[in-house]
């Protein structure tokens, strides 16, 4: 089994979007840090590629810094692509974002040609967290309300900078089958679309490798980290089951809510800070979906 999902209603979207670009002088693209490569949406560097690119790596507060900057270094070596890491909700760091995109595009900027940007990203990455941001902050800074305008999805944040909200609703698009169970522990596919039981097995066997420390930290197994790795994740979730209380009559474990503990554990950070994939990995998975 995998992540089944299936939104609809792309083809518009494309449409919309491949409008819309023609008039966009930098695109920012909002990722999940801790799976940047899963919560990017192919559809969309396609339709942008002639553009200069922002990748922003939001909610670097739940992602690990050592492998967010694994993923700075992946997207800062690709040529008109530039990667910063945000916490959307903090304003500072939403200030080096508009910075950048005039780096992006120094022809830009001005009266005449001012700078037009595009936001994208999958549903929950934190568009609206950064878009609230920025315009709070100019707003509080400058206490002139008008100096942020709203007119359809075009935000003026400063005379000479457009910030252009994506038309349509870009889904995450599942390319390969580890993308599913990323998207899916993070909480950006729906429910329906995946099996708790199967997420959570999926989530310790990456974490039983790449972070085992955190996992024996938050649930002990009474093991070392060899016989972790070694372990099985079905009685790595029955043994969370067991200690966590989530048993039905007869005293089994109830797997459905053990599973639904560790993904709740993972999405509030209760591990610690983790990235579910390097960009080594992600570019392994992608070669071997293009062989199959
Ligand atoms: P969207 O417009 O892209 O769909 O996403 P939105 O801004 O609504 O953010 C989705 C959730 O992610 C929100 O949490 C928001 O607070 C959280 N979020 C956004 N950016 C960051 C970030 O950089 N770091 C962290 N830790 N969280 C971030 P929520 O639980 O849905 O709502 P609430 O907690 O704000 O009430």
């Amino acid at each position: 089994m995998s992540v089944q999902w299936f939104p609809g209603h792309m083809h518009l979207t494309r449409q919309a979007i491949a409008e819309r670009v023609k008039s966009i002088d930098v695109v920012i693209e909002m990722l999940d840090a801790r799976l940047p490569g899963s919560s990017a949406n192919p559809l969309l560097g396609e339709l942008t590629k002639k553009r200069p690119s922002l990748k922003v790596l939001n909610k670097q507060d739940l992602a690990d810094p050592e492998r967010t900057a694994l993923w700075l270094a992946h997207y800062n070596a690709q040529p008109g692509t530039r990667a910063i890491p945000l916490d959307a909700g903090v304003a500072a760091p939403a200030r080096a974002l508009i910075a950048a995109c005039r780096e992006l595009a120094p022809n830009r900027g001005g009266m005449v040609k001012p700078l037009r940007v595009l936001i994208c990203g999958i549903p929950n990455v934190g568009k609206s967290t950064l878009i609230n941001t920025l315009v709070g902050k100019r707003s509080a800074k400058t206490g002139d309300e008008a100096g942020v305008t709203r007119t359809e999805q075009r935000l003026v944040l400063a005379d000479d900078f457009y910030l252009y909200d994506t038309p349509g609703m870009l889904w995450p698009r599942i390319i390969v089958p580890q993308s599913g169970f990323h998207l899916a522990a993070s909480g950006a596919v729906g429910r329906n679309a995946y099996d708790d039981q199967e997420v959570a097995l999926e989530l310790l066997d990456n974490l039983k490798l790449a972070y085992p420390a955190l996992l024996l930290a938050r649930y002990g197994f009474g093991l070392t980290a060899e016989a972790l790795a070694q372990a099985p994740a079905e009685e790595l979730l029955d043994a969370i089951g067991r200690q966590r209380g989530a048993l039905v009559s007869g005293g089994r474990v109830d797997a459905q809510k053990a599973a639904e503990l560790v993904i709740g554990d993972f999405r509030a950070t209760l591990m610690g800070r983790i990235t579910l994939e390097t960009p080594e990995q992600y570019l392994q998975w992608l070669r071997a979906g293009q062989v199959a």
